[in-house]
């Protein structure tokens, strides 16, 4: 896929990244996407099927086949160093020190980007209270959950300020409350104005914290927009309606009448269902038409499609909501 989405004045923009490893592993097969400052992209895809590939690669750290990349208005196989100075990297398997404190691992990340050691521990002191591990900063990493290893993973991340940040799966694998807290602390960060690219198993995740959604697989962007946009692209927003007994053979017809299309009686349910092929428009439509008619419904609903739903469309792999690798 060669068409690049619109993003006025992208932070981030890549085009026809291809990476192969070995002779016939396609790790990246031609991936674009682009998108503006501010906002979490959510990167949804299963195991194998590019995330951290791509992120290395905008990380500077794996210079693909060929393709181009640009973060923060730099060309990141041009300058890869320029770069660097831009962007933080967090992910899925925590790279901090075991036995150093959670201070001393984000000071020593201070010193490594040249602040002086005053600078480092008022850094660091900063980021860990914003990021709730004051409490156990005097303590060695050793002692930390899973969920405090990627806080502090994060904390380090966030040392050299980057403004456009890479969270490569910093979810998988933990628990739900701390999952909560880490989605907490990265609204945050794009409130603050860090942008963050954000890579997810998590149908959830990219759901709930992505403004856009770019679904990868096999190392393509599959499809890509709002969480809405993907879900209405499938088309299958239903309306589903129930109607007192007596008034059934008259809604019918004034359904067909006013949507065109056959009502479906579940027997079982009692309700009615119509595709809505204009999601909310076509609700209104179908109430104003049994209003006029002077049937009112018991109960109305649109039932939209899930990321769930769209995800199976795509790729028929059944994301599960709690898999941790
Ligand atoms: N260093 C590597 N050497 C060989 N194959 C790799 C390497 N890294 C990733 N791959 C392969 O590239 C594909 C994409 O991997 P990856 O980007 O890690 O996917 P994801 O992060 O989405 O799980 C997979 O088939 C994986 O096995
Ligand atoms: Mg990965």
């Amino acid at each position: 896929m060669t068409s690049v989405p619109a993003a006025a004045d992208p932070i981030v923009e890549v085009r026809d990244l291809v990476h192969t490893f070995g002779k016939d592993i396609r790790a990246l097969d031609g991936v674009s996407l682009a998108f503006g400052a501010g906002m979490v992209y959510g990167l949804l895809g299963p195991n194998g099927a590019g995330k951290t590939t791509l992120i290395r690669v905008l990380a500077t750290l794996l210079r693909p086949d060929s393709g181009s990349a640009h973060v923060a208005g730099v060309d990141v196989l041009r300058h890869p160093t320029r770069a660097r100075t831009r962007i933080g990297l967090a992910g899925q398997f925590a790279a901090v020190d075991d036995y150093l404190t959670g201070r001393e691992n984000v000071r020593m990340i201070g010193r490594l980007y040249g602040l002086s050691a005053t600078e480092s521990r008022r850094r660091a002191d900063d980021i860990l209270e914003g990021i709730g591990l004051s409490d156990a900063a005097s303590r060695p990493v050793r002692t930390y959950s899973g969920g405090m290893r990627r806080r502090l993973d994060l904390a380090a991340s966030l040392v050299g300020r980057p403004q456009v940040l890479f969270l490569d799966e910093p979810t998988t694998g933990i628990d739900p409350r701390n999952r909560a807290d880490l989605w907490a602390l990265i609204r945050q960060l794009v409130d603050d104005g860090t942008t963050v690219l954000l890579t997810t198993q998590y149908l959830e995740e990219a759901d709930q914290l992505a403004e856009r959604i770019g679904v990868i697989d096999h190392g393509r962007i599959i499809s890509e927009g709002t969480s809405d946009e993907l879900k209405d692209r499938l088309g299958g927003a239903m309306l589903e309606l129930s109607v007192e007994p007596s008034h059934r053979d008259a809604a019918h017809r004034v359904l067909v009448d006013a949507l065109g299309d056959e009502p479906v009686l579940d027997l079982d349910t009692d309700r009615y269902r119509v595709t809505a092929r204009d999601g909310t428009r076509t609700l209104l439509t179908a109430v104003r038409a049994l209003d006029a008619a002077g049937i009112e419904p018991d109960d109305v609903r649109l039932i939209k499609p899930t990321l769930d739903d769209v995800f199976l469309q795509l790729t028929d792999t059944d994301l599960q909501p709690e898999v941790s690798t």
